[in-house]
């Protein structure tokens, strides 16, 4: 076995982050201050990642310099060590945190420079399953019908077998619909998708095969992320709604009309990690023992192929 020592250093400074963000949102989890809970995890995981060994620039972020103080895109952090690009979501499912609703957690993923798409912030078309299909069984470009019709034909289940997540937003009513006629089983979630893609990646654990609809691109490239290890399918397009943001994408050197596969999002190896906040469909909630916190978290780093799930206990949090 060779070890990938960058993978190594990568995971644990993914997973350090993710647990500081967690245990700092956590306190503020249930108290009606999304904003607050953010800044919280905002700021843990920003000191996190100062003096990580590694030179890292933040490419997935909490916003452009002028809008984002902390963790914006473009931000230089670390001690010094692999030259590496930075997505983050210290707080994913900000309402979820506010009234302690299942599904919060954070999220970090780290790949080596140029490792990850850097994604303009506005919505993206997502859909993914998880590992153990042929290539290309689905396609973006097919309807809802057609790819779940394609999903179960491969798992060898009828279609009421298949059950499919969307973010519940009226925008979705029409795949929604059209999902119901197909018979498929449907989740919808009030916020996070990250999670909903990447429940793909274990449906026995989770109940979900397959994702379906728009949320936002950040969020869909730290998802693809979580594809890229656990070697399921995922493609994506930029959803521009205005000129300015069209403009905006073309600027970051993106086709706004161009399907976005797993390679074009993550070209090469990756570090996913997550933390649980709240409690959820793969996660225990952070909780707090005689000062300890106890912080759940999955770590799956592609360079070594591995897929780790920690329970730490960090003292005098
Ligand atoms: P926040 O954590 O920033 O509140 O985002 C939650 C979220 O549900 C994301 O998971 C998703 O990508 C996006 O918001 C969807 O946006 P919208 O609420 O506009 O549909």
């Amino acid at each position: 076995m060779t070890i990938n020592t960058n993978g190594l250093i990568l995971s644990q400074i993914a997973q350090t982050a993710t647990e500081a963000a967690a245990i700092a949102s956590a306190k503020l989890s249930g108290f009606g201050r999304k904003n607050d809970a953010d800044q919280a995890a905002v700021d843990a995981m920003r000191r996190s990642f100062q003096t990580a060994p590694f030179s890292g620039k933040v490419v997935i972020g909490e916003g452009e310099i002028d809008e984002a103080p902390m963790l914006y895109i473009g931000e230089e952090l670390g001690a010094g060590g692999i030259k590496t690009d930075i997505a983050v979501d210290p707080l994913e499912g900000t309402k979820l945190c506010a009234s302690d609703a299942p599904n919060a957690m954070t999220v970090v993923a780290l790949a080596l420079e140029g490792g990850l798409l850097h994604a303009p912030d506005m919505y993206m078309d997502k859909l993914a399953i998880g590992p153990g299909y042929a290539p290309g069984l689905i396609d973006l470009d097919l309807s809802p019908t057609e790819n779940v019709t394609r999903l179960a034909k491969a798992k060898d289940v009828p279609l009421s077998e298949i059950r499919a997540c969307l973010l519940d937003r009226p925008r979705h009513a029409h795949i929604i619909e059209e999902l119901r006629k197909a018979g498929v089983g449907i989740r919808l979630i009030p916020d996070g998708d990250v999670a909903g893609v990447f429940w793909t990646t274990e449906a026995f654990r989770s109940g979900i095969d397959i994702y379906f609809g728009s949320g936002g691109a950040p969020e869909g490239v730290l998802a693809a992320a979580a594809i890229r290890c656990a070697g399921g399918q995922m493609q994506a397009r930029l959803m521009p709604e205005t000129e300015q943001e069209a403009e905006r994408a073309r600027s970051m050197g993106r086709d706004v009309h161009a399907k976005l596969t797993l390679d074009d999002m993550v070209p090469g190896d990756v570090v996913f990690a997550a933390s649980g906040v709240t409690h959820g469909s793969m996660f225990d909630a952070v909780h707090f023992e005689h000062h300890n916190a106890h912080v759940d978290t999955l770590v799956w780093d592609s360079f070594n192929k591995r897929k780790s799930r920690v329970r730490s206990i960090w003292p005098d949090a």
